[in-house]
């Protein structure tokens, strides 16, 4: 990158800027769009989000009105990469590969506009906008550039997530991996089940920090999504290029379907009738079932989530993630059901019970032109060859799983597990797992350094988890989620040299500004010097771990 100066400093930096060398362009009320065929999802952005932040109606014009604002795709650039030119002659002009090239070279545009074209309404009416002379070319680099939010543990109503999906835009991500369903909560309403949500979606108190804390909160806590809601979710991020991933998590992770619906537990080892949503934190024992009645459920619920998040609402809508990690097996191994079951089947264990389970479901999706996505667990015991395998428990997971050929998600708690605390000091709110700092975050390389060029296609990208259990509301979560979600962004879009090698003093110059834009969305973030003070949660029990961050 060259010559990017404040306040125009880009995150996730692009891959070339020319200019300033001539006079740049006067953005003003008067100043029109023209959107060429294919444009249109970035000309409805401009008009309900640029245009309203900095009182500029951005009227239809023609393709050669002086100054204006043109785009248009050329479809000899790659699908998401784009030019955005500036010029005193040419006015503005964004070209994209494809629609999304085109969106992310608005989200650029925005950025060279300064903070104020990230609020709601003008702070200044009236005032014009000089953006300089210059000549942006860039593309990303992986395919898959995500973020995993947890609404189980804590729900996140439904405007916090129209809201993320906001912030992802703005820093060019374009996958959200949506955890519906989890031991402490049920999501998203499935109409043939009604349980699931009627009993599924609240728990009538929870504890207040790691599981290990004597405190609780006695508020209950819930909320759903209604089917509407998702249809409403699905088509906001598609009209952000966004694709979203819905995760419908067994056989583990599942005590509050359980509850819900107790015949789907191993009845026959514990009393399912009497569990609730689970109030709590931790590996839960209360597994499904591993039976033909539990693959008729969730075929169920597949059913309805299939419709709700059709396959063609982006590149990566195809995908259903159905968990499968931390299923612990004792409960199968005391079930004479489950027993039975792996005897009817000739399997050789536990392992290849789950390896069944998940199995099924894969041929499930595949047959409805669909693709199964897990965590990394799904590989042992084998995994069918059309799946992919979002890898957390490190990098090893995810080399073999590409080395066998399936595509893979890095997503390795050691570093991009955003619950984990970002400083050592004492002031961190409910400190969990690794200190991950915003260079540890930002020397993350996603690339398993020791695949061949074949295997590494194999790598679709990376995302960011965040996990919710310590973080009870938006404010909790734009803590944990920024700066580092900026610094994954540019990890995930950006051409950046080896880790050692990455300029983070250069990007922490660049955050400068990036904190403006920030400010002006309205992200609770944590400042560099460390949490204001009501973003500390003194007395509340976390669990850190030590460990320095595996640097490649
Ligand atoms: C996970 O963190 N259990 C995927």
């Amino acid at each position: 990158m060259t010559d990017v100066t404040s306040p125009t400093d880009l995150v996730p930096a692009p891959r070339a800027v020319r200019g300033p060398t001539r006079p740049g362009v006067e953005l003003t009320p008067g100043t029109t769009l023209w959107a060429g065929p294919g444009t249109e999802t970035t000309e409805r952005w401009l008009r309900s989000t640029l245009g309203p932040a900095l009182g500029l109606p951005l009227l239809p014009g023609p393709e050669d009105a002086p100054g204006g604002l043109r785009l248009r795709i050329d479809g000899t650039l790659a699908p998401e990469a784009y030019r955005l030119a500036v010029a005193a002659d040419r006015g503005i002009e964004i070209t994209g590969g494809g629609a999304a090239g085109v969106f992310w070279g608005a989200q650029t545009l925005r950025q060279l506009l300064g903070p104020d074209a990230f609020r709601r309404a003008p702070v200044r009416p009236g005032r014009t906008r000089d953006i300089p002379h210059r000549t942006i070319e860039d593309a990303p680099r992986l395919r898959w550039r995500g973020l995993m939010l947890d609404v189980a543990r804590h729900f996140m109503p439904k405007d916090g997530v129209l809201r993320y999906l906001d912030l992802m835009a703005a820093h060019k991500l374009n996958v959200l991996h949506f955890h519906l369903t989890d031991d402490q909560g049920w999501r998203i309403e499935i109409q043939r089940y009604p349980r699931l949500t009627e009993v599924g979606s609240w728990r009538a108190r929870t504890k207040v920090g790691h599981r290990a804390s004597p405190l609780w909160d006695d508020k209950p806590h819930g909320g759903h999504y209604t089917q509407d809601d998702i249809r409403e979710i699905v088509a906001y991020a598609a009209e952000r290029h966004i694709s979203v991933v819905p995760e419908i998590d067994v056989p583990g992770h599942s005590q509050a379907a359980i509850a819900a619906y107790p015949e789907l537990g191993n009845s026959d080892v514990v009393d399912t009738a009497s569990l609730t949503v689970w109030d709590t934190w931790g590996i839960n024992p209360n597994v499904l079932a591993p039976t033909d009645n539990t693959l008729r459920f969730y075929e169920g619920v597949l059913e309805e989530v299939l419709d709700l998040f059709p396959a063609d609402a982006g590149p990566f809508s195809p995908f259903v993630h159905i968990g499968g990690d931390e299923c612990v097996k004792d409960q199968w191994r005391a079930s004479d059901t489950a027993q039975k079951q792996l005897g009817n089947l000739g399997l050789a264990d536990e392992e290849a019970l789950q390896s069944w389970f998940v199995g099924h479901f894969d041929r499930w999706l595949t047959a409805r032109g669909r693709r199964l996505i897990g965590w990394d667990e799904i590989l042992e015991g084998g995994l069918a060859p059309g799946a992919a395998v979002s890898s957390w428990r490190g990098y090893a997971a995810g080399v073999t799983a590409a080395r066998a050929g399936h595509d893979v998600v890095m997503c390795p708690e050691q570093q991009v597990y955003l619950d984990h605390r970002q400083d050592a000091g004492p002031d961190e709110p409910v400190p969990i797992g690794y200190v991950r700092t915003l260079e540890d975050v930002y020397r993350f390389e996603p690339v398993p350094a020791e695949l061949t060029p074949e295997e590494t296609a194999r790598v679709l990208g990376t995302q960011a988890n965040v996990w919710t259990e310590v973080m009870e509301d938006q404010g909790r979560v734009d803590y944990q989620t920024f700066p580092r979600l900026a610094a994954l962004a540019e990890v995930a879009w950006s051409d950046l040299p080896a880790p050692a090698d990455r300029d983070f003093a250069g990007f922490e110059r660049r955050m400068e500004a990036h904190y403006r834009r920030l400010d002006a969305l309205g992200v609770a973030y944590r400042p560099p010097t460390g949490p204001l003070p009501w973003q500390r949660r003194p007395g509340v029990l976390g669990r850190p771990i030590d460990g320095p961050p595996p640097h490649r």
